[in-house]
This record gives C-alpha cells, structure tokens and sequence, in this order.
C-alpha cells in the first residue's frame, strides 16, 4: 500500500490511473477507523478499480473549544486496518499540505451549513466542505464515499459538488451499528461504560421514530414527540437537536415523507453524538 504525504504525489498517481482506463474511489476520512469507515472502503474497493483512502484531522471543521487536540489518532493501526481491506494508496498530509500559510479560500454552501450541526457547531462545515473541495482537487477522484452516519454533512456535500459542477459521483452508505443499535463513532472510545450505555438512547429515539412512521404517523410533531419522550428517559443526556427534515435543504417538514431526514445530537457527558434515519 503506497503513503502519500502530497498532494502532488497523490494526484501523479489518479493521473496514472486514469491513463490506464481506471476508476479512482476515495474514501475521506479523519482516522481512528472502525467499521463504518471500513464499510466506505468496501464501497470503494468493489467499485473501482483503484482506491485511495485519506486519513486527515482538519483542523477547519473543529471549533475552538471542540475536540480537536484531544482527537483520537491512531495511524499504524489505521494503516493494518486498510491494507487488509485492499486499499492502493493512503493520503496523510501535514496540515501544512493542505492549508497553506495565510489561506484566504474557503468553500461555505450558504444556508444548509448553519441548519443541524452547523446550527450547533457555526464554522463547521465551512470546514468540511473546503476540506472535501480541495481533496476532490487533489485526488481527482471519479467516486468519493460518505456515510449517512453524518446526514448533514451528505447534504452539505451534494450541494458543493453540484454547485461547483464537480466531475465525480458521490456514493452514500447506510450506518453501521454495534449490535446493541449504537451507531459506530470515532467519539464512541470517548465514552465511559456508564456513558456507553446512556448513549444508546440515541439510536432507541431513532428506531421509534423509524417504526412509528412505519406504522403510519407522518405529522413530524407527533414524531419528534415520541423522540422525545425516549430523550425523558436518559435524563443525563442533553439534547441538541431533535429535527425531522428535508434531506436535501435540510429544512423542517411538516409532514414526514419517503425521503425526509430524522436526526438526532446530543451530549452524553462531554461528548457529543449523532444518529439518523432516512424514512
Ligand atoms: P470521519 O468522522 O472520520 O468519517 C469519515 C466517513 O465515515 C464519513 O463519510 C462518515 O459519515 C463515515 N462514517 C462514520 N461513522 C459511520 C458509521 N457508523 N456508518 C457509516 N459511515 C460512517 O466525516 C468525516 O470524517 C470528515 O468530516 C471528513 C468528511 C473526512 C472531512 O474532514
């Protein structure tokens, strides 16, 4: 498996590819891997004929009292973990590589980077849709792939790519979870065992929802009620958003549709988590 520590290096390399007739998927990612992101990989590695995973901490997505000093950082294993799955190449610039002194470029989708986590994290997606612009630039990728884990963040990204007229695909793929139902999270090992468990209240709030609808409920009150009452349950747990939303402008709906987003953020102890269902 080739370590590019370049942009040049790594775009030398989608150019040969391309020269050969082949397909470059690129799998973006902020290490600490699990099987969520190995999922994207598998993705990946089934669809094209080379595949290049990036393991990069962007320091443009944290806000200042976030978690971005103490994010966990784990490149040996990360690097056994993808090998194993068949991946070509690595791409783990120095934040230097990507950010040059004194940049003054930024992407900013307007609109849907303030709605859900950007509501709650302001600069956050300015951060990842730059980020994301720029690996797109470098690695010249003809599929890149994201999970619905961060729905938001699919949205933000949808609108980039189809705003700028950018030449690739985006692939999403579903959630994994742990057996009991916690989606899985690089955040997860910030959990202590009696925070692990509060934590399932995410993905229960999220199955409520998911089979009230099937049941026939559709008024998105009724629904985030029944989120809500979940929430009641793990008191410790402090709610950020509960919203039932468009999936595409991110907006609230009145009535839940095939299609309409329900996502959930909450703090359990000082980590904040995410989980979602697409109705
Ligand atoms: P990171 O949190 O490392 O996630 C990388 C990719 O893995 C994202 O597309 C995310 O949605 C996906 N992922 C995480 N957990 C998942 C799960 N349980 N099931 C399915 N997919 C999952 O998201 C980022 O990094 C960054 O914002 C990034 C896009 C790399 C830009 O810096």
């Amino acid at each position: 498996m080739l370590i590019f520590k370049t942009i040049e290096e790594l775009r030398a390399w989608s150019r040969a590819v391309h020269v050969k007739q082949g397909t470059v998927g690129l799998v973006p990612t902020m290490g600490a891997l699990h099987d969520g992101h190995l999922t994207l990989v598998r993705a990946a590695r089934a669809g094209n004929s080379a595949v290049v995973a990036s393991i990069f901490v962007n320091p443009t997505q944290f806000g200042p009292n976030e978690d971005f000093a103490k994010y966990p950082r784990t490149f040996e294993a990360d690097c056994a973990l993808l090998e194993a799955e068949g991946v070509d190449a690595v791409f783990a610039p120095a934040p230097e590589e990507m950010y040059r002194a004194g940049a003054a470029t930024f992407v900013e989708v307007e609109g849907l980077s303030n709605r859900l986590d950007g509501g709650s994290r302001p600069g956050h997606f300015r951060g990842v849709a730059t980020v994301v612009a720029k690996l797109f630039i470098a690695a010249e990728p003809d599929r890149a792939y994201f999970g619905q884990k961060d729905a938001a963040q699919v949205a933000v990204l949808r609108r980039m790519t189809a705003d700028l007229g950018l030449p690739l695909e985006l692939i999403i793929c579903p959630i994994v979870r742990e057996p009991d139902g916690l989606a899985l999270s690089s955040r997860n090992r910030y959990l202590s065992p009696d925070e692990r468990w509060q934590a399932l209240v995410l993905s229960r709030a999220v199955r409520a929802v998911e089979s009230a609808y099937r049941g026939g409920e559709t008024d998105a009150g009724k629904l985030i009620s029944l989120a809500r009452v979940e929430f009641l349950k793990e008191p410790q747990v402090r709610v950020d958003y509960i919203a039932l939303v468009d999936w595409e402008t991110l907006l609230p709906v009145e009535k839940a549709e095939a299609g309409s987003l329900f996502a959930v953020a909450a703090w359990v102890g000082s980590t904040r988590l995410i989980d979602n269902c697409v109705l």
